[in-house]
C-alpha cells in the first residue's frame, strides 16, 4: 500500500531535511509543497510534479492523492513540522494509517541554533510559550499578549498579524521592563535577515523593513518568527553546570560505578 508522507521539511534549508525525510521524499512521485521550497529543495525535485496544496479545496485534494497514491507514495513537505502551526491534520486523520508523519527541523529549533541560544535557562527563564496574535485572537476567552508576557517568560511568536510597533507595545506592558528580542526573517533562505534589539530599539532596528508582509496586497506570508525573552542576552558561566555535577550528576555516575 502506498502512502502519503507528511515530511517535516524545516524552514526551507534543504541541509536540514533529515534522512528519514530525503528518502520518503525520494519515493514520491507527486510533492505537495508551499512557496519556497519548489526554488530551494529543487536538487530533491527533479522529475516529480509539484503541486501546491493551498490551490484545492479538501475534497479535491483528497481525491486527487487518491488517485496518486493508486501508482506511488506521496509526499507534502510540511514547513518546519507537524509539530506547531500546521494545517495538515485534517488529511491526516483522514487518510489515517495510509498517513505518515515523519518528524522535521521546526522553525524555533533552527532558531535557537541560529542565535546560539537555548529559549530555557535556569535561573533566567522559567517557560518557553509559543504563541500566535493570529490564533490567540481566534476565541474570545484566549489570554491577550500581554497576560501571556512575564518577567521569566521565552515568547515564541508565530505568524505575527500586529503592527511592530503593537506588537513591542503589548510586549512591554506584559514584561513590565525593556527585555531582548530577535526577529528572524526567511531563516535558513538565501535572503534570511535577522534583526536584534530590545523591546525598546528593535522598531528603529527594522528601519521601516516589512517583514511581517502587512503592507503585501497579494497577503504572502511573511515567514518571520519572533523570538522575546531575557534568555537571548543572558550571561551563563559555569556555576549552573557545576552545581549539577554536584547535586545530579556526581550521584548518578557513583550509582552507576562508573
Ligand atoms: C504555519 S507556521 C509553520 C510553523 C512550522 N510548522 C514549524 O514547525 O516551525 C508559519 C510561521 O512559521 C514561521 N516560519 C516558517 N518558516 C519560517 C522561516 N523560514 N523563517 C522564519 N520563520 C518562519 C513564521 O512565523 C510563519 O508565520
Amino acid at each position: 500500500m502506498n502512502r502519503v508522507f507528511f515530511i517535516g521539511a524545516g524552514p526551507g534549508d534543504p541541509e536540514l531535511l533529515t534522512l528519514q525525510g530525503a528518502k520518503a521524499l525520494q519515493s514520491a512521485k507527486v510533492v505537495y509543497l508551499p512557496e519556497p521550497f519548489p526554488q530551494t529543495f529543487a536538487e530533491h525535485l527533479q522529475g516529480k510534479d509539484l503541486l501546491i496544496p493551498f490551490d484545492f479545496h479538501f475534497d479535491e485534494l483528497v481525491s486527487m492523492i487518491d488517485a496518486q497514491l493508486e501508482s506511488a507514495p506521496v509526499a507534502f513537505l510540511v514547513p518546519g513540522d507537524l509539530t506547531f502551526y500546521s494545517p495538515f491534520q485534517g488529511l491526516i486523520n483522514h487518510f489515517s494509517s495510509r498517513a505518515e508523519v515523519l518528524a522535521g527541523v521546526g522553525v524555533a529549533n533552527a532558531a535557537s541554533a541560529r542565535l546560539k541560544r537555548t529559549l530555557d535557562l535556569p535561573a533566567v527563564t522559567n517557560r518557553t510559550l509559543i504563541v500566535s496574535p493570529r490564533t490567540l485572537g481566534d476565541t474570545a476567552d484566549s489570554p491577550s499578549l500581554e497576560e501571556l508576557a512575564a518577567p521569566g517568560v521565552s515568547l515564541l511568536i508565530y505568524m505575527n498579524n500586529l503592527p511592530l510597533e503593537t506588537l513591542v507595545e503589548k510586549l512591554l506592558i506584559g514584561y513590565g521592563k525593556d527585555v531582548p528580542i530577535v526577529l528572524l526573517h526567511r531563516l535558513g533562505l538565501p535572503d534570511e535577515a535577522i534583526v536584534e534589539g530590545s523591546l525598546r530599539t528593535i522598531v528603529a532596528a527594522c528601519k521601516g523593513e516589512d517583514y511581517f508582509a502587512l503592507k503585501d496586497p497579494g497577503k504572502k506570508p511573511a515567514l518571520t518568527l519572533v523570538v522575546v525573552g531575557e534568555t537571548l542576552q543572558a550571561d551563563v558561566d559555569g556555576s549552573w553546570w557545576d552545581y549539577r555535577r554536584e547535586h545530579i550528576w556526581k550521584s548518578r555516575q557513583e550509582v552507576e560505578g562508573r
